[in-house]
């Protein structure tokens, strides 16, 4: 698929087919979220991942409070056959930038301006969702609900914060539970860019 078709088709699944997915492409996703930018090359995540069926009844199990009491979208995100946790190690970057060629060796953590650890985590999941959208699969990325509960079941170290969570599986037709996407319009891109000066709007060709 072409990249701009990636970037554009790429949707929010909140409904999936049991249908397995192919290893292949989860590797190839996983992979690719290793190939995200990151401050100093720290690198600073890592990922569970789901892809048994038990092991994706146990996530849900912790993620929310009672299963067998879903609505619409939890019954279809729960049929996605793959779940993965990107998790960010603020300690990792704290390690990288203190070491030589970096040098902030107090270890402060009023010299970060936002918290990079997160944000590269963030870029590498949206690398995986790309990934989902050029193999044909749908995915959708959302919050850890119970964090304590998932973090407990699944044995993540202090050291690791999961950002969130992403479903990956053949998407059904309905697409599943309707997005904010269905309530909201995407707002045009003229409106967010501030050329030149905040409050200069719009390109140099409009
Ligand atoms: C940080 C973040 C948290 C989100 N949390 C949820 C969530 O809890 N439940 C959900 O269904 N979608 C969640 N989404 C998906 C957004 O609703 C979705 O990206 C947005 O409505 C735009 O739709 P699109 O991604 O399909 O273009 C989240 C997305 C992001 C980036």
């Amino acid at each position: 698929m072409e990249f701009q078709d990636v970037v554009r088709r790429r949707r929010m699944v909140r409904d999936y087919a049991e249908t397995p997915v192919d290893p292949a492409i989860v590797d190839r996703a996983l992979e690719n979220a290793t190939h995200a930018p990151s401050a100093g090359f720290s690198q600073g995540w890592a990922f569970l991942v789901l892809d048994r069926p038990e092991d994706v009844r146990r996530f849900w199990t912790a993620q929310v409070e009672d299963v067998d009491d879903a609505d619409a979208w939890l019954t279809g995100m729960m049929r996605a056959p793959v779940v993965i946790l990107p998790c960010s190690s603020k300690a990792a970057y704290l390690d990288r930038y203190a070491e030589p060629d970096k040098g902030w060796t107090d270890r402060d953590e009023a010299r970060w301006p936002m918290p990079f650890w997160h944000m590269d985590a963030a870029m590498a999941a949206l690398l995986i969702l790309q990934t989902a959208t050029d193999a044909g699969l749908g995915a959708c990325f959302f919050g850890v609900f119970r964090e304590s509960e998932v973090r407990r079941e699944f044995g993540i170290p202090d050291r690791y914060d999961p950002v969130g969570v992403i479903t990956l599986g053949h998407r059904v037709d309905s697409s599943g539970a309707a997005g904010s996407p269905t309530r909201r319009r995407r707002t045009p891109w003229t409106e967010v860019v501030h050329r030149g000066q905040w409050g200069h709007q719009g390109s140099p060709s409009a």
